[in-house]
């Protein structure tokens, strides 16, 4: 892929010094990368965006699922990495298992929706699950509430603007309330007298909105953002920083579409990603 040509060195070195690469449609998975950079402060990182695809919530499966493995040959090819984390629902519930068959010396960690966690917090046994039109979609999701949460009533909402209302609000446009409310709204479910209690964020691109949901929200939910969770799983699979005085690489963004505009690139350069 041409949009990846420039990127010509390769960081092969000692494993430890390998590069994570953490990927996404878009800058959601700059919300798993920030929490990745707490609990990892001395790990070479890449952030890997396929913008000239976004947004994912609506492609075809098949399509999606080629398009992503086929990406993945190449970024690993190039960059050796020691893990890659799909910062992303809509790709981790459709590629996860295609990614770990084709590439079995690469680790991988998904990011799939929080719903055993969330089973396991909530009080009310109403849980809303917020994500892509793709995610709501997919038989992993349905499973993963048939395994984890039978007990709860679990609502899925499929949004379909909300990811790219994300992307306009963190470059600094205006984005309008009634369409986030629109989108929000039936989450919120009152049944019984009870009422829901956690709404899962289950796209890597929410919680830049939390905020937002915040304010809106018809009464107060707990938003679950599984990003800290992610990390941990990350830092789980990693052998042990011996080495800290190891030079540190510069931290890198690639984006697929080899032309991010410039509010993008500021946010990139206010993560420290250079591109
Ligand atoms: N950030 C992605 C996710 O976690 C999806 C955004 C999109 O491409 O629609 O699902």
């Amino acid at each position: 892929m041409h949009h990846l040509a420039q990127y010509t060195h390769t960081h092969v070195g000692s494993s430890q010094d390998a590069p994570i690469i953490v990927f996404d449609s878009g800058i959601g998975g700059l919300t798993v990368l920030r929490e990745a950079r707490v609990l990892m402060p001395d790990r070479h990182f890449i952030y890997v965006a396929d913008d000239a695809g976004f947004p994912y919530g609506s492609w075809e499966e098949p399509a999606l699922r080629e398009r992503i493995v086929t990406l993945f040959a190449e970024l690993i090819r190039r960059f050796h990495p020691q893990l890659c984390v799909i910062a992303c629902n809509t790709a981790s519930t459709l590629v996860l298992d295609d990614l770990r068959q084709a590439f079995p010396d690469t680790p991988f960690v998904g990011t799939v929706p929080a719903i055993k966690p969330a089973a396991e917090r909530t009080h009310s046994g109403l849980v809303s699950v917020l994500a892509t039109p793709g995610t709501v979609k997919r038989a992993y999701t349905r499973d993963l509430i048939q395994s984890f949460a039978s007990q709860c009533h679990v609502r899925l909402v499929g949004a379909d603007r909300l990811a790219t209302l994300a992307e306009a609000h963190i470059r600094g446009e205006k984005i309008d309330d009634e369409l986030v409310l629109e989108q929000i709204t039936p989450c919120f479910i009152e049944q019984d007298g009870k009422r829901t209690d956690i709404v899962v964020l289950a796209c890597t691109h929410y919680p830049f909105l939390a905020n937002v949901f915040r304010r809106l929200a018809p009464w107060p939910v707990d938003w679950l953002d599984p990003a800290e969770a992610i990390a941990r799983r990350m830092l789980s699979l990693l052998p042990e920083a011996k080495d800290k005085s190891l030079h540190h690489h510069e931290d890198l963004a690639v984006f697929t579409s080899g032309k991010p505009d410039y509010a993008i690139r500021r946010l990139l350069q206010g993560f420290g990603l250079r591109n």
